[in-house]
């Protein structure tokens, strides 16, 4: 050990004595395991360590854009929290090659020792995504396989379990990103006007029927673009684009959401698209980056559930996991999940520059005219 005072030394600043002690597994020491079952431990230590951090980025993030007022300055801060998330997520799914060099044949030498632990128990993959937003109706919606209901009940079948558990129960309670990010959007000034003016009702308003409105002109001469080119029956590509320009208003006016809920959705709903449509403007280059960061970031957590998918399908097939869900069928259907979803909804709706409805005040938005 470091005496109290002296300059640390790399090994006990990083406890490394401690560090290479916990690769065991079951055994009293490492030297006992063949080198594929070392070699899964330290690969599942390493997620375990990276989604460590990405838990406190994630939090910092949220953290700061939950301020009642975010400055323009802490903007950047978010960005670079986030985008750290972002290069783990990347790397993480990469990481997947390592693990590959795993053949099924190896695996099943020791993977009966396993049952039941698995990645299902991780609950810091739980809390990354209940701190995202991940609603617990998307995840009983794939039948049977409730991974948080799992940890409830193996939290009292081994000591750590219930720390687990309690991990779990914390990041349930807690504000999500998902949540300080709607705070925030609902705040955008949309023409030049916040929720707090007066008449800002009205300006959404005017600004959500000239949207709809060039919407509705721009989807039509499209429409009838691929009905004069022969692409398909007439009627049926005019349906189409009834019933595209009526979910458009749906999603727009936010009927799909409760009457309490309404008003307020509608409203962060119109600042995504501002954000999206005038992303040119000085005043929303870094509110551009961070939506974009975010999409980015979900994206890449879908790119990483997939991978493992993959990656799993490889190596165990289509056989039952050692967590006792179906397997890579389950794993698929976890790829489905979507947390940010007014991001993703909005670029349905996205229209070219110069069919926007004309802004206000672009000087409000840092254009010089
Ligand atoms: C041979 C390697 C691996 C195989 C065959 C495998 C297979 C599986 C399977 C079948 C499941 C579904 C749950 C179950 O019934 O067990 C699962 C879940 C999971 N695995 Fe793996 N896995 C492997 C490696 C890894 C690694 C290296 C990680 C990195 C942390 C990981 C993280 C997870 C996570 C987080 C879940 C929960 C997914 C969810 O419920 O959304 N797995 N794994």
């Amino acid at each position: 050990m470091a005496k109290q005072g002296s300059a640390p030394t790399y090994w006990d600043y990083l406890k490394l004595d401690r560090l290479l002690q916990l690769q065991n597994g079951m055994e009293p020491d490492d030297a006992r395991l063949a080198s594929d079952e070392l070699h899964f431990i330290v690969v599942h230590q390493i997620y375990e360590l990276w989604f460590k951090l990405v838990l406190r980025e994630l939090r910092q993030g949220r953290d700061q854009l939950a301020a009642p007022r975010v400055p323009e300055e802490t903007l950047p801060h978010v960005v670079h929290h986030l985008r750290r998330v972002n290069e783990i997520l990347k790397l993480a799914a990469d990481q997947f090659r390592v693990v590959e060099t795993l053949t099924p044949q190896d695996f099943l030498d020791f993977r009966d020792k396993l049952v039941p632990a698995s990645g299902f128990q991780s609950f810091q993959m739980r809390e990354i995504e209940l701190l995202l937003g991940l609603e617990e109706e998307q995840r009983r919606a794939i039948g049977g396989s409730d991974p948080i209901d799992h940890i409830r009940k193996m939290a009292h079948e081994s000591p750590g379990g219930r720390d687990a558990w309690a991990r779990v129960e914390a990041a349930r309670q807690e504000k999500t990103l998902r949540s300080a990010l709607h705070d925030w959007l609902h705040r955008t000034p949309i023409q030049a006007s916040a929720p707090s003016d007066p008449g800002d009702a009205a300006v959404v308003d005017a600004f959500m029927r000239e949207y709809m409105a060039a919407f509705e002109e721009q989807h039509g001469a499209q429409t009838e673009h691929l009905v004069q080119a022969g692409l398909g029956s007439a009627g049926a590509l005019r349906d189409r684009f009834e019933s595209n320009v009526r979910r458009a208003r749906e999603f727009l006016l936010a009927e799909d959401v409760t009457e309490n809920q309404r008003e307020r959705r509608r409203r962060i709903r119109a600042g995504i698209l501002f954000i999206e449509s005038y992303r040119d403007l000085p005043l929303l280059a870094w509110p551009r980056l961070l939506v974009d960061t975010i999409v980015e970031l979900e994206e890449l957590l879908v790119i990483w559930r997939s991978r493992h998918a993959r990656m799993a399908e490889r190596v165990i097939g289509r056989r039952v996991g050692t967590g006792g869900s179906p397997g890579v069928d389950y794993l698929d259907q976890t790829a489905q999940y979507r947390i940010f979803v007014d991001l993703w909804s909005v670029r349905t709706l996205l229209l070219p520059r110069e069919a926007l409805p004309a802004l206000r005040d672009p000087t409000f938005y840092g254009f010089a005219v």
